[in-house]
């Protein structure tokens, strides 16, 4: 899987998921513009001439044209999203969940998702070609109590997903969503009930769910993104990709 040449926009690249990505890219080859609203953890991949970062609010519309704009100029063109970015809702019973709360998770979640693939379809069919990852959650197949927004932002991301693969079918922009399991990175800490042991959640309820036994690693998400974005996948889209060691079944 070769990216020479591939210029790649990871958002949520400071996260967990983003970084292992922005890891895995960077050792195949591609031009990778990092974006996050903190870019710090990218700061020991300094000096590298093929990546780019750029420390944002992706939900600010101007901020993620410039981005586009940017990467587009330095490198020649776009050939790949990888929409990383998002946040967690810690488990919370509907009637305390307030609008504003509910409005933030489907702002980040989903509105931001709609801003980055719009801008990247621009690029993309101007030269027919492209691929989008969009990383959904194990939990729109298997919800669980007190996450209803969260689910209801990656159930959203799934349908869009699926809608924008048979629009841009066309102009040969291959769409896709991977739904991670359990993970072990930062965001899985916020999911538990505030006020609960956080290290207690994450191992009793969280790995205990996954049938091969163990949290994903982010390196595990960050390796099939890689592969839905290389040529590797040229005839794939419109799927759903599970990478939660069997919490789906
Ligand atoms: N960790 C899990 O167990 C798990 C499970 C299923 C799905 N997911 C999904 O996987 C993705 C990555 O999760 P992660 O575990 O790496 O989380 P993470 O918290 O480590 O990374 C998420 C990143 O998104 C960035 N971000 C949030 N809002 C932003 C904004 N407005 N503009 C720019 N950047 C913004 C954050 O700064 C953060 O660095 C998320 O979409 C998450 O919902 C995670």
């Amino acid at each position: 899987m070769t990216f020479k040449d591939k210029t790649i926009i990871v958002t949520g690249a400071g996260g967990g998921m983003g970084k292992a990505t922005v890891d895995l890219l960077l050792k195949a080859g591609a031009n990778v513009v990092g974006c996050d609203l903190n870019t710090d953890a990218l700061l020991e991949f300094e000096g590298k001439d093929n990546l780019m970062t750029c420390q944002g609010n992706l939900l600010e519309e101007s901020t993620v044209q410039q981005i586009f704009k940017d990467a587009a100029e330095r490198f020649g063109g776009i050939d790949g999203l990888a929409n990383i970015a998002g946040i967690a809702q810690s488990a919370t019973p509907i009637d305390e969940v307030s609008l504003s709360e509910f409005h933030k998770i489907m702002d980040i979640n989903l509105t931001m998702t709609f801003l980055t693939c719009r801008e990247a379809s621009k690029y993309m069919k101007e030269r027919i070609q492209g691929k989008i990852v969009n990383i959904g959650s194990v939990s729109t197949t298997r919800p669980r109590p007190g996450l209803q927004s969260y689910v209801a932002s990656k159930g959203a991301v799934e349908s869009f997903t699926k809608a924008l693969a048979l629009e841009l079918a066309p102009d040969h922009i291959n769409v896709n969503v991977l739904h991670p399991g359990p993970a072990n990175t930062n965001m899985l800490g916020e999911f538990v009930k505030k006020g609960s042991d956080v290290e207690d959640g994450k191992k009793e309820i969280f790995e205990r769910s996954v049938p091969l036994g163990k949290l994903l690693q982010p390196t595990d998400i960050a390796s099939s993104i890689k592969f839905l974005l290389s040529d590797e996948a040229n005839m794939i889209t419109g799927i759903v990709l599970h990478v939660d060691g069997g919490r789906s079944i």
